[in-house]
């Protein structure tokens, strides 16, 4: 006798979140990019990967839409296995702001930006990815996004021009740690990899696949590939718990109590190391720069299952 497929209870869990929280409609999607605003501001994708590879998904979690900031994570990861730790600790510190992702937080002697999870310390981050013996630094970072994803990402053109032609205040930022020796490239080349590295199309379900291979020890669960070597996971993980979210930083690690990364195209990567990767994507981001949906799915499904780390 044919039985009805029975649907895991995780998956009823995440469809009924989508379905709630689908009617939350406050914050605003990201327009200082102008090409952002072409977001359909409904849009909410979920996804969760756990570390023996089975995928959930529900809502527009094949969406794709810009990583932005959640690059970042990527980024430094590459740099920490190209520069090693000296290297890339001597240009970028470890330290939260608690100010704006677009604040100019560095130290006043040396020009070192304060973290890599801030434009500064994200610009000198990509400033270190290896660019020597004919290595095409674009096609570094898109090798390791593919090993995280498992797929070939591309760039979204537009986002990118759009981003290019207004983002003064990141080439200002790059021209300043240029000044300090922080970066050895010109700053010019250095920002333009940054702004298509964050013009990377992504979906909620790259997120959630991002996300398990950090929680995996850096080891992708769906393909077996080691997405970044597990000497470094740690140093990642612990820079996105204290600094992921921005200036939400401290109130989001207190409330989740998870490693995450957000970035204002509407994406917020999390993890729970040994367990899961969540991805999820919805635009209209509150006044930091973070997904307001993003973040309530993540605070509920943290205290629905008690998985606050601490
Ligand atoms: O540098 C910028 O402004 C963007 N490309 C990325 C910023 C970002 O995603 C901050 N996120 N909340």
């Amino acid at each position: 006798m044919n039985q009805p497929l029975a649907i895991s209870p995780v998956q009823q869990y995440l469809e009924r979140l989508h379905a709630e929280l689908q009617t939350v409609s406050a914050g605003e999607i990201a327009s200082y990019i102008p090409e952002l605003t072409r977001a359909d501001p409904d849009w909410l994708g979920i996804a969760l990967v756990t570390v023996d590879g089975h995928v959930y998904q529900v809502g527009d979690s094949r969406q794709p839409f810009t990583v932005q900031s959640i690059s970042k994570a990527v980024s430094y990861g590459l740099a920490l296995e190209d520069r090693g730790l000296d290297a890339v600790l001597s240009k970028v510190g470890v330290e939260p702001t608690g100010e704006a992702f677009n604040s100019i937080s560095l130290e006043p002697d040396t020009g070192r930006p304060l973290n890599p999870m801030i434009n500064a310390g994200a610009i000198a981050t990509t400033g270190l990815i290896e660019h020597e013996d004919g290595v095409d630094p674009l096609q570094h970072l898109l090798e390791a996004f593919r090993r995280y994803c498992g797929r070939e990402l591309s760039i979204d053109e537009a986002v990118y021009r759009s981003e290019s032609e207004t983002g003064h205040r990141n080439r200002a930022i790059a021209h300043l740690l240029y000044g300090h020796g922080i970066l050895d490239r010109r700053p010019e080349e250095v920002v333009d990899l940054y702004f298509r590295q964050c013009s990377m199309l992504v979906t909620a379900r790259d997120l959630a696949l991002m996300g398990a291979c950090l929680a995996n020890g850096g080891v992708n669960p769906v393909s077996g590939i080691v997405a970044l070597k597990s000497d470094w996971v740690h140093r990642v993980l612990s820079i996105m718990s204290t600094c992921g979210m921005y200036d939400f930083s401290g109130g989001w690690i207190f409330n989740v109590g998870m490693p995450a990364k957000s970035g204002v195209g509407g994406g917020i990567m999390a993890v729970l190391p040994g367990q899961f990767g969540l991805g999820v994507f919805s635009p209209r981001l509150d006044d930091k720069g973070n997904s307001v949906r993003g973040i309530r799915v993540c605070e509920r499904v943290s205290r629905d299952f008690g998985l606050h780390m601490f």
